[in-house]
């Protein structure tokens, strides 16, 4: 059969190299300093694309430029006192700035030692295991995700650039993914880092008993070559153990929460792990940080986007459906559906962050975006580029009429971008304002400036709202329940007193 030239060029593109692959393993072989040239700082610039929330035009006004430019004042005080340690920042004593001159601070020594460290672990196991939960699990998850191929794990070794598997545990207690995972384990030379800021969180530390146990029957008394500890500097049972057994250790500063964490360390080590440049990481960060340090209002991202989510939240809308049109970027879309609410839902003030992955959930809950109850906004985190092309055959018969996109040239990945232009479009004419976050690549520069960008956002945000970002009491509440439930020593009596007023609860059971 004769092929004609589009097809021919069809099946060329299934054949040529997957792009992500070859990203994994050029950076697999060329870990090392990395600083960005203008050309690329131009074509990787992240945009915020306010069009269908900041319109005076056509389907009637949502947010006025008139309202933000009232509100700036505002804005713009809030960051002179973030940037200068003021308002309420403190956990306990701290000010939990540290994340905000973090980027311009990480030398390229350091940077260095942490690939050196994750280089020898890396060359002496199959798999490498990170265990944490929150903010100690989720930045670094969703960046390995962002940057490595869907079956990264299926891969051989030397498409993965050289870099072992990669498997996380401590984020749940479901038994059956634990167990699931161990078996993806076995027989595998296995390395760990265990990351807690305060060493006591339940989750991680039965993930890491299990693990440190199978590490001991496998490597005898070789196991502490194979374990890292990630954790506070001086205190913790996690710090003791550490020092006791003499793990290779990591340090979460002091002035740094959770979840503003995935520039220290804590995603650091596992992200060098995974192959990914960490200079270009941060050199990402600190590209953004350049862009929203100064105080004028419409050249900062951080503090007009804030503003426009405050004022959205002010006029009702109070559930954030973050899309994307990427399952690699979804993983970005769940490291925000915690920053946002674990910083803003205090005191009965908070937007709900629902990440979503377009087309997928258009198909399910876009009906509510579209005509249910107006209390959404909704932000596209829209990827720009793909790293593959995939061609949409022709079809002689064109039963599905699909040959006028082959026709015209259309691939998969112009059908893909209108994911996002057509539900913005229509969502806007229905009344749910949106706005586009366009992250140009799936690369480490554009990840970080968008971490950058949304860590910034959510501090003004608390700020605006009155109250602390970078505190968690109701995450400290479910903890201090979970641990009385459980009959902790010392903790016995709260478990009495929980237990008595679950008791006392009249049941309604169907
Ligand atoms: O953002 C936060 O501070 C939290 O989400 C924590 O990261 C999470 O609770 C895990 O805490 P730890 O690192 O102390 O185990």
């Amino acid at each position: 059969m004769n092929n004609t030239r589009a097809e021919e060029q069809q099946m060329l593109e299934i054949s040529a190299p997957n792009n992500t692959i070859l990203r994994q393993q050029s950076a697999g072989q060329h870990p090392g300093r990395w600083e960005p040239d203008e050309s690329f700082v131009r074509d990787n610039r992240l945009e915020l694309d306010l069009t269908y929330i900041v319109n005076e035009s056509g389907h009637g006004v949502f947010i006025s430029r008139a309202e933000l430019e009232a509100l700036a004042p505002q804005v713009i005080e809030h960051h002179r006192q973030l940037k200068r340690g003021e308002g309420d920042c403190r956990d306990g004593k701290v000010p939990m700035l540290g994340w905000q001159s973090l980027p311009d601070e990480i030398t390229p020594e350091h940077l260095d030692d942490v690939r050196a460290a994750a280089d020898r672990l890396a060359d002496k196991i199959d798999a490498f295991v990170s265990l944490g939960i929150g903010g100690s699990y989720l930045g670094l998850a969703a960046t390995v995700k962002a940057l490595t191929h869907t079956y990264y794990n299926q891969l051989s070794r030397t498409q993965r650039g050289d870099r072992p598997e990669i498997y996380f545990l401590g984020q749940n207690t479901d038994p059956d993914y634990f167990r699931d995972t161990l078996d993806m384990l076995q027989g595998k030379r296995i390395g760990i880092n265990v990351i807690s800021k305060s060493g006591t969180t339940t989750e991680t530390a039965i993930a890491f008993r299990i693990l440190r146990r199978l590490l001991e029957e496998y490597e005898g008394e070789r196991a502490g070559e194979f374990i890292v500890a990630t954790t506070d500097k001086a205190r913790g049972a996690l710090r003791t153990l550490a020092g006791q057994k003499g793990y290779r250790s990591f340090v979460v500063p002091d002035d740094i929460g959770g979840r503003f964490s995935v520039l220290t360390d804590v995603g650091l080590f596992g992200l060098a792990m995974a192959g990914i440049n960490i200079h270009e990481f941060v050199a990402g960060f600190r590209q953004m940080k350049q862009r929203t340090d100064g105080d004028t209002f419409w050249s900062n991202p951080a503090m007009v986007h804030a503003a426009v989510r405050y004022l959205a939240h002010q006029k009702g809308k109070k559930v954030e459906v973050v899309a994307t049109n990427s399952l690699a970027v979804y993983e970005i879309t769940r490291w925000m559906e915690q920053l946002f609410p674990e910083s803003e839902g205090h005191h009965g003030y908070g937007m709900w962050v629902s990440p979503s992955m377009y087309s997928e959930k258009l198909h399910a809950n876009g009906q509510m975006v579209q005509d249910g109850e107006r209390n959404i906004l909704e932000t596209f985190l829209r990827l720009v580029e793909s790293d593959n092309t995939v061609a949409i055959p022709g079809d002689p018969d064109d039963l599905d009429g699909l040959n006028y996109l082959t026709d015209a040239g259309r691939d998969m990945n112009f059908v893909n971008r209108l994911v996002i232009d057509g539900p913005a479009y229509a969502h806007f004419n229905g009344g749910t304002p949106n706005m586009t976050i366009n992250l140009p690549r799936r690369n480490a520069f554009a990840v970080g400036q968008l971490y950058y960008l949304m860590e910034r956002s959510v501090a003004l945000s608390g700020y605006l709202a009155g109250h602390n970002p970078f505190i968690q009491p109701g995450v400290e509440a479910y903890k201090k329940a979970m641990f009385a439930l459980a009959g902790k020593p010392g903790r016995e009596q709260d478990g009495r007193a929980i237990a008595e007023s679950i008791d006392a609860l009249e049941r309604t059971i169907i």
